[in-house]
């Protein structure tokens, strides 16, 4: 966690309409166009934006904000991939509320209101030895370039994922071409066993030892992460991507405790240190926001 959130333009390109949108700066957000949007298994979807800036100054760990409409509401979204010669960033979504379900019916060459970043810091790579990456539902998508960029750097890369059925599951060969191993537990056992991520790296802890654990996925998995590493007192790093709303450090949804003192997660994160993350706090506040957006849903 360790360099400033990167302030940017954003991508210059002719849509399906014919207008050529040129780059906006990180808080004069403009559209962009889709390339691709395709389910990835039945609750995931891919989306990949031509996005040249972003593209070019996106590091592993940071975010984008979309909206999909002038009336539509911004949203963060964490960044699974990018090609910087090519110009095109990917991010991969769960269609849970209004605006995810909006982007869920895009088509290529339709055009965002909004796509800005990179925005949060990037995640701290070094050579620290064995790194376990731990990755459920969105996740997964996530920790393929932290595993990609900590294999870069010399680490050996364990992934760990996780998932309630193999046809939940996704970039698996991917997974491998940046790992020494990947791990795999489904809850029906239909690949792998039970145990989940937590139960995996207990396993992995047991037979050799592990510098760092990254895991990115739903709270309440990167909180088992947190328990499994705290008595070893392996460093581990979460992102609190889930409990961002507008991103920008206004709405204050995000608001966290870390080491207690007050936190947000898309300006002071997303990533933090697990063991330093007030979870009680963190997972009761998950909560807050579920009827509100069923009803937006519904609407
Ligand atoms: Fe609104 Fe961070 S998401 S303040």
């Amino acid at each position: 966690m360790s360099s400033e959130p990167t302030k940017l333009p954003i991508a210059a390109k002719e849509t399906k309409s014919g207008h050529v949108h040129t780059c906006h700066s990180r808080f004069e957000p403009g559209p962009a166009v889709v390339l691709e949007r395709s389910p990835l298994v039945p609750n995931l979807q891919l989306l990949k934006v031509q996005a040249p800036a972003v593209a070019a100054k996106i590091q592993p760990g940071q975010f984008i904000m979309i909206r999909t409409d002038e009336d539509g509401e911004r949203i963060p979204l964490t960044v699974a991939d990018w090609n910087r010669d090519e110009g095109w960033v990917s991010c991969v979504f769960m269609e849970v509320g209004t605006t995810t379900y909006k982007l869920g019916k895009l088509e290529a060459g339709d055009e965002l209101a909004t796509f800005v970043g990179p925005l949060g810091k990037a995640l701290e790579i070094e050579n620290w030895g064995t790194v376990i990456c731990a990755g459920g539902c969105y996740g997964i998508a996530c920790i393929y370039p932290i595993a990609r960029a900590l294999k870069e750097k010399g680490n050996r890369v364990i992934s760990l994922v996780e998932g309630r059925s193999s046809f939940l599951l996704y970039w698996i060969e991917r997974l491998e071409s940046v790992s020494d191993q990947v791990l795999i537990s489904t809850k029906d056992r239909s690949i792998g066993g039970t145990g989940y991520c937590q139960g995996m790296a207990t396993e992995v802890f047991e037979r050799e030892s592990v510098q760092r654990v990254i895991a990115e996925g739903c709270t309440f998995m990167m909180y088992q992460m947190a328990e499994a590493t705290r008595p070893l007192g392996i460093h581990t790093v979460v992102s609190l991507n889930p409990v961002m709303i507008d991103g920008t450090g206004m709405c204050g949804a995000c608001r966290v405790l870390v080491g207690g003192e007050t936190k947000f997660a898309c300006v002071d994160g997303p990533d933090f240190d697990a063991h330093k993350v007030d979870w009680d706090l963190l997972l009761s506040r998950r909560q807050a926001y579920l009827g509100p957006e069923t009803e937006s849903s519904e609407k």
